[in-house]
Order: structure tokens, then C-alpha cells, then sequence
């Protein structure tokens, strides 16, 4: 007998509340966003990358366009949010909504968190569950290494990671839009694999200037996700040229949720029918729209 062949061999899914597997065929994931973009999915290359480092970034992800767009609505939410009606007063709101299921965060989120049985064409298959604006001057941003060793946390912890042959998913997962340039030093700072680690963080770890670091530079407009289960840190915003303006946006899974926030009941009316399932409330039963 032969062996399968790795590049069209299915991974093995339990079907949910049944008996059996996943027909991975017949999963049927959007394949639109509500704006109806084709959803980008990921590059083997780009899930293979996620899968090991626990972070993936994306460099130039967003038009110079929608870069100035979405960085002046920051600025102005930053310095002078009373200018803004309260329900856009959020780093989902005006041109930002848009950014909630961009093509690239649904094609990633079909792959790495979506349940198949909560999901259609109308209906993501995953929830979005916190946003915050981080907005950084030269030397803020303190160094606090959290988080690692998913791989082997229970489920309830909120931060654990599974993988079977051909299958990975990440649990609470951070997104993270660059919207200014990020220099040699300054952005968030990675130990890669961490999320699956079988020992704890080695004391080194403590030090901001330890090789078990991993850092990156890239363009404004960038995208970096991580499985919040990988050992991560802020560190000192080391550009005096411009601030670090990111905004930083959690997903889950349907029936999951760590963060308290929620969007404001009227920006959440205003949104398209498919945008507001990624807000809808946390369960299963029932819970596909
Ligand atoms: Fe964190």
C-alpha cells in the first residue's frame, strides 16, 4: 500500500454532537466577506509559518489609501474622540469596520478557528471579541513577557492550542493592524513555537535583549496575527520619527470568549447582516444565523 500523499491527504475531524468524521469536502466556508470580497485565503507557506512560529505577519497588507483613511480616523479617535458620534468612538468604527472581516481575516480564521457546523455563506464561523487602539510614544510600551504552552492547557483556559495531522486551531487569537511603520524596535516581540513548548519559560526569557526573542520591522498597513497561547510582550516604541499606531483586535471560537468589551449596540445595528454574526452571543446550540 502506498503512502497518502501530503499535499491532498484530509485530516481526521470529529463531527460535532454525531458520530463520525468531517466530510472536509463539503465544508463550505465563506467565500465572500460582507462587503462581498473574495475571502483570501492563506498560502500554504503562511499556514505552514503560523502553525510553527505562533505568528504570521503579513507586510503591506492595506493600500496606502486605506492606510491614511484608517490612521487619521486613530488619530482623531486618539486626540479628540468627542469629535466622533459615541457609537464610532471604537477601533471598529467608521473606516475601521471594514478591517473587522477583511478578506485576509476570514480566509485565516476559516483555517484556523471556524466551527463548520456554525457556519454558511451568510454566517461566519467564528466570533470577533475585543478591539483596543494602541497608540505609542517613544519609549512606551512595557516589556512583560505572558502566555506560552498552549499546546498543553486545558480547554477553559482560553489559551490553549490543538493540532492534529492536517488541522490546527488556535483558540483566542490576536489580530493586529499596523497602521504606521514599525522600526527595529518597538512592535511585539515573540518566542517562536512557544505555543506548543513542553517547559516553561527559562528566566532568560526576563531579559528584553535575550536571542529567545524574535522581532520584526514592516511597512504601515501591515497585518501580524498570533495565537495569543504563544509567549509574547509589548517593548519600548523605539522610533522618535512616528508613534506606534496598531490597533489590536481578538477572535475566538462561536462558543468561546476572555475579553469583556462589546460594540456599541448602534454601531452593531448599522453593520451588515454577515459582519454582525461576528458579534453575535457566545454558544452553539442554535447559533448559526
Ligand atoms: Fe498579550
Amino acid at each position: 500500500m502506498s503512502a497518502p500523499d501530503p499535499s491532498t491527504a484530509k485530516p481526521l475531524l470529529f463531527q460535532q454532537s454525531r458520530v463520525g468524521y468531517v466530510e472536509i469536502d463539503e465544508v463550505d466556508l465563506p467565500r465572500t466577506n460582507a462587503a462581498s470580497k473574495p475571502v483570501i485565503d492563506p498560502t500554504p507557506e503562511q499556514r505552514y509559518l503560523f502553525d510553527t512560529q505562533g505568528w504570521l505577519l503579513i507586510p503591506g497588507l492595506l493600500s496606502e489609501d486605506e492606510v491614511e483613511e484608517m490612521r487619521a480616523f486613530c488619530y482623531r479617535l486618539h486626540q479628540e474622540p468627542e469629535s466622533l458620534p459615541e457609537p464610532q468612538r471604537s477601533p471598529i468604527g467608521g473606516p475601521l469596520e471594514e478591517l473587522t472581516d477583511h478578506p485576509f481575516i476570514v480566509g485565516f480564521m476559516n483555517e484556523f478557528l471556524a466551527n463548520p457546523d456554525l457556519s454558511s455563506q451568510d454566517c461566519y464561523g467564528f466570533r470577533m471579541e475585543s478591539t483596543s487602539l494602541a497608540m505609542r510614544q517613544t519609549g512606551e510600551g512595557g516589556f512583560g513577557p505572558h502566555n506560552g504552552n498552549g499546546l498543553w492547557r486545558l480547554p477553559g483556559d482560553g489559551h490553549n492550542y490543538r493540532c492534529v495531522p492536517g488541522k490546527a486551531r488556535s483558540s483566542l487569537t490576536c489580530v493586529v493592524w499596523e497602521l504606521n511603520e514599525v522600526e527595529a524596535s518597538g512592535g511585539t516581540l515573540f518566542i517562536n513555537g512557544s505555543h506548543k513548548a513542553a517547559f516553561p519559560l527559562p528566566a532568560g526569557a526576563q531579559n528584553l535583549d535575550s536571542d529567545l526573542w524574535t522581532r520584526y520591522t514592516c511597512p504601515a498597513g501591515s497585518l501580524l496575527i498570533f495565537a495569543e497561547s504563544t509567549t509574547h510582550t509589548a517593548s519600548p516604541w523605539g522610533s522618535t520619527n512616528h508613534e506606534r499606531c496598531a490597533i489590536f483586535s481578538r477572535y475566538n471560537y462561536v462558543d468561546s470568549k476572555w475579553h469583556k468589551w462589546q460594540p456599541h449596540p448602534e454601531a452593531l445595528e448599522a453593520m451588515p447582516p454577515k459582519r454582525r454574526t461576528l458579534f453575535r452571543p457566545v454558544h452553539v446550540e442554535g447559533n448559526l444565523i
